[in-house]
């Protein structure tokens, strides 16, 4: 099979495109995907400082890998959530892109360790506080990302997910009928009010297998496990679910998530309070620590204070 671009062999057939590609028109078809999506969702511009979370994983550091050869200024930060050897080979894999990446571009890598600073890994403190693993650990990433971008002055901090994760997340936000966080389901989140980084999203166009190619055929070594606290989830299996329809009907992905993006576009132009309005009237800082929060004390604090067992009290 012949690419489609120029006369070399092919190596992946995007069926979604009905496009077929040798390795350095795939390689460009990537990073044309991910600067539309940055343009069209206006994400940030070529001088704006960016933070990408990394975790080891073929998303985040494709992300960090193709921010820096669009020539962006991204920085990453891993946070390192003491599972065991899990997070020792995550960090292994993040700490030798990140020495390339310096070399390379002066990137540089914050790392947050929580048994260190919270005291103990994940998996304890989801059982101190009785929740699930996977909850408490996205509070507590949600937090420091924030809080990261935030101290070091970062424009905006960028995530890895992708478009399996993000149609995944919209079939589990509408099984549920969870219309509060279909509202926060966007490639770009503005920092609606103070203490909140601009959230952005730059590989929604892009489906795991398509990121899985990129990082081998540029030889980004990265972690191959998924964390052991994941199995199970119902977020892998809405991806098997949207991964047979998508065999069955290439584009299926596309299509839901795309269409769910472009449809609520147009709602929001009739809706007369706009998301940032809204977060405006609802946000305050938390008491304990000044991140916005809904409630006096933010779910962070909470947890934290329920992990130590010491009732905090707002000031
Ligand atoms: P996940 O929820 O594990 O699919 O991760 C989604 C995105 O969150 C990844 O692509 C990363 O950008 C970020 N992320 C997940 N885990 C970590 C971590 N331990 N440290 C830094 N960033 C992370
Ligand atoms: Fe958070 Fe696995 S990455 S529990
Ligand atoms: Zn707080």
């Amino acid at each position: 099979m012949r690419c489609r671009k120029c006369p070399r062999r092919a190596v992946i057939n995007l069926a979604r495109h009905r496009l077929a590609l040798c390795p350095a028109c795939f390689t460009d078809f990537v990073h044309q995907q991910v600067a539309r999506a940055i343009k069209r969702e206006r994400m940030f511009g070529p001088q704006e400082r960016v933070l990408v979370a990394v975790s080891g994983g073929k998303d985040s550091l494709a992300l960090w890998a193709i921010l820096l050869k669009l020539g962006y200024r991204a920085d990453a930060l891993y946070v390192d959530l003491g599972i065991g050897e899990y997070s020792a080979r995550s960090y292994a894999k993040v700490q030798a892109f990140a020495e390339q990446a310096h070399r390379d571009a002066q990137a540089r890598l914050y790392v947050h360790r929580v048994p260190q600073k919270e005291g103990a890994g994940i998996r304890e403190l989801a059982i101190l506080t009785h929740r699930p693993t996977c909850s408490a650990c996205g509070t507590l990433k949600r937090y420091h990302f924030n809080r990261i971008a935030l101290e070091h002055h970062y424009d905006v901090l960028a995530t890895g997910h992708n478009l399996d994760d993000e149609a995944a997340r919209l079939l589990g936000n509408i099984l549920h009928w969870q219309t509060e966080y279909l509202d926060k389901q966007a490639p770009t989140l503005p920092a609606s009010v103070e203490g909140f980084a601009r959230k952005v999203k730059p590989l929604y166009r892009l489906t795991e297998r398509e990121i899985a190619a990129y990082a081998v055929i540029n030889r980004i070594d990265y972690v191959v496990e998924e964390c052991p606290m994941a199995k199970g989830s119902k977020l892998l299996l809405y991806k098997e679910i949207l991964n047979q329809l998508e065999t069955a009907q290439p584009g299926t992905k596309h299509r839901f998530y795309w269409g769910f993006l472009e449809k609520r576009a147009h709602l929001q132009g009739t809706n007369n309070l706009s998301m940032a309005e809204y977060d405006r009237q609802v946000l305050t800082p938390c008491t304990v620590c000044g991140q916005p929060t809904t409630a006096p004390i933010c779910t962070y604090c909470k947890l934290m204070d329920r992990a130590k067992g010491v009732p905090v009290k707002s000031s």
